[in-house]
């Protein structure tokens, strides 16, 4: 469906100057490149036509009528302007290709930078895939615009017009006949250009989904394999590379059927000139050999701007469709308003919500009317049932979400007074799905972070027991997790990710317990590092196993977005509610 939007956006037929003046104001940057690059296509664009000239007159004049000097002449000059057409050639081509890909990679990182700035909720909303093509293939098709598209195009135009005012210089009855193929050569390249429009349209689409198709089924091996979809699967996938092929196919063979219908028509103008030209020469009137040769020249030069044309335009529109797409990225202000002063000297770490409301979407109340506090230095233990919020919770406590109503302070701070850099640097997270980048244990801890030593993190690790596991592994601190740390359990991904935490030195630390159980070693070791990382900390833990969470100071129990039950452990089971139904239903159940 994506697609289809897409494909609705690019039907438009002129080209949009807003968008390409927007585009351009990349180029500023460059603009002594883009300007040599320029003034080397419109020479060349006289340089070409003149060899015809030349040539017309070294024929009638030093041919016919023999003169040896004067031929030599002719060619040194000839020769010359031939090494400066290679010149400015060299320059064209290496400079407009040097700028395209300067501004794309500027574009490319301002994209990127911009994407980190955005808030989570943009990121709940738009597909991963979208992105990806946005901040790569996207950009590509704008670089096309300065590598082949635009300058081409003034070239090729401006060199069409150089050519048909020298040939009418020459003789204008010629011209006329010359031209006499033109209307069918409009006509062949409207139909040219609708045609290939629509079929490079498809081409991306049929890429994009090829693409997705591949990629998800990768990420979803899994599911795959255990159903036994493997040939349902396969068969799905050959359908979507028959439909790129197919695509491909029918994009060449416009170009097939265009291509010769140019050369028939060139060959049938030359056939028209040399009849017409043939026989002028033949009766003597005014048309010399040089001019009927210097025409068939001026005729090739012709046809091949046309031809050029009607290809360079599409690109030129293909890539201010793709800035069109790159700039509505670039032009999302979906951020977390960052306008709080405060940055934390010596925090303590108390925590309260104050009639918190929050609604993800508008008719849904996720967190419902929430109160409660935290002193500092004290555990809070977090529990319920499924989707009851709780890691929502955590999530508007560091603001990757903004409430809707209520206040959250911290030492008595409106948490959005806080800068939000401040507010993340005291508040740890162990997330529920931990996630490894593909690279080494040791960044995934530091995650490139200058002041945190290799030392520091072995310290760490030794105190949380966790070293002797990471040098286990294959090359210890320096194993490389492959995408997405798969290779690791998601209990040792847990402990990983406590690690991250603790080199931090946080005040305030999240836990979010993973919903899958784990086995008893991992256990013994997740329990024994957030004993360890909770002492002097204020702590939040969302448990799933209760015992994680017996000694805390408070327990809430929350169910759909509001709390039902507080108070420790034991006040909690002598409520006889529904933490102690849980409780016992997990207790029954480690029995067996
Ligand atoms: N939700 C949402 N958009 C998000 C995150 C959550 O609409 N970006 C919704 C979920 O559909 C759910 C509710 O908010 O109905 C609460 O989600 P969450 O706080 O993640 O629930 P938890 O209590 O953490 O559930 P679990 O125990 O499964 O982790
Ligand atoms: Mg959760």
């Amino acid at each position: 469906m994506q697609e289809k939007m897409e494909q609705k956006s690019n039907t438009g037929d002129i080209i949009d100057f807003i968008l390409l003046k927007r585009v351009m104001q990349f180029a500023v940057p460059y603009r002594f490149y883009f300007i040599v690059a320029a003034i080397s296509a419109i020479l060349l664009s006289f340089l070409g036509p003149i060899r015809p000239l030349l040539i017309n007159y070294a024929i009638d004049n030093y041919i016919i009528i023999p003169n040896q000097e004067g031929l030599l002449k002719i060619s040194i000059v000839l020769i010359f302007i031939l090494i400066l057409e290679g010149v400015f050639q060299f320059f064209y081509i290496y400079l407009s290709t040097w700028l395209g890909q300067h501004i794309i990679q500027d574009l490319r990182s301002k994209i990127f930078k911009h994407i980190l700035s955005l808030k989570m909720k943009f990121f709940d909303n738009t597909p991963i895939g979208t992105l990806v093509t946005r901040s790569i293939s996207d950009i590509e098709t704008i670089a096309d615009i300065f590598s082949q598209g635009l300058l081409v195009i003034i070239a090729e135009l401006l060199k069409l017009i150089v050519v048909v005012l020298l040939m009418f210089y020459t003789d204008w009855r010629l011209t006329l006949i010359a031209l006499l193929t033109v209307p069918l050569l409009l006509i062949s390249t409207a139909w040219f250009k609708k045609n290939i429009k629509r079929a490079f349209q498809e081409v991306r689409t049929e890429i994009s989904n090829l693409n997705t198709f591949v990629q998800e089924h990768i990420v979803g091996m899994h599911i795959v394999q255990i159903f036994n979809r493997e040939n349902a699967e396969y068969k799905k996938f050959v359908d979507v590379n028959t439909r790129h092929r197919d695509a491909n196919i029918r994009g060449i063979f416009y170009y097939a059927v265009f291509f010769p219908i140019v050369e028939v028509l060139s060959a049938m103008s030359i056939g028209f000139i040399v009849w017409y030209g043939g026989q002028g020469i033949l009766q003597a009137k005014d048309n010399t050999v040089g001019e009927l040769i210097a025409f068939i020249l001026f005729i090739h030069m012709m046809f091949r701007p046309i031809r050029q044309l009607a290809d360079r335009f599409n690109i030129l529109q293909m890539g201010i469709v793709g800035s069109e797409r790159v700039f509505k990225v670039l032009d999302t202000d979906e951020k977390i308003k960052d306008i709080g002063k405060v940055s934390f000297k010596n925090i303590k770490g108390s925590i309260v919500f104050k009639n918190v409301n929050l609604f993800y979407k508008k008719d849904e109340c996720v967190l419902k009317n929430l109160n409660f506090n935290i002193e500092s230095g004290k555990m809070l233990a977090l529990v319920g049932s499924t989707g009851a919020g709780k890691t929502s919770i955590i999530s508007v406590l560091n603001r990757f979400y903004e409430i809707d109503s209520g206040t959250i302070s911290i030492d008595n701070i409106n948490i959005n007074d806080i800068s939000i850099k401040s507010l993340r640097k005291e508040i740890a997270l162990v997330p529920q799905e931990v996630f490894l980048f593909s690279d080494t244990i040791l960044n995934n801890i530091t995650l490139y972070d200058d002041n945190i030593s290799k030392q520091q993190v072995i310290e760490a690790a030794k105190e949380i027991g966790l070293n002797d596991f990471i040098l286990s592994l294959p090359n210890g601190y320096d194993y490389i997790l492959a995408e997405r740390g798969a290779v690791l359990s998601l209990g040792q991904r847990q402990l990983i990710a406590f690690l991250r935490v603790y080199v931090r030195n946080p005040k305030i630390l999240v836990l979010d317990e993973a919903t899958a159980s784990i086995d008893t070693e991992n256990e013994r070791l997740l329990q024994a590092a957030l004993e360890k990382l909770s002492v002097n900390r204020t702590t939040i833990v969302i448990a799933h196993r209760l015992s994680t969470i017996v000694n805390a100071h408070k327990i809430l129990y929350l169910e759909n977005g509001s709390v039902i039950e507080s108070g420790t452990h034991n006040e909690l089971l002598k409520k006889k509610g529904a933490y102690f139904l849980m409780f016992n239903s997990q207790s029954a159940s480690s029995k067996f």
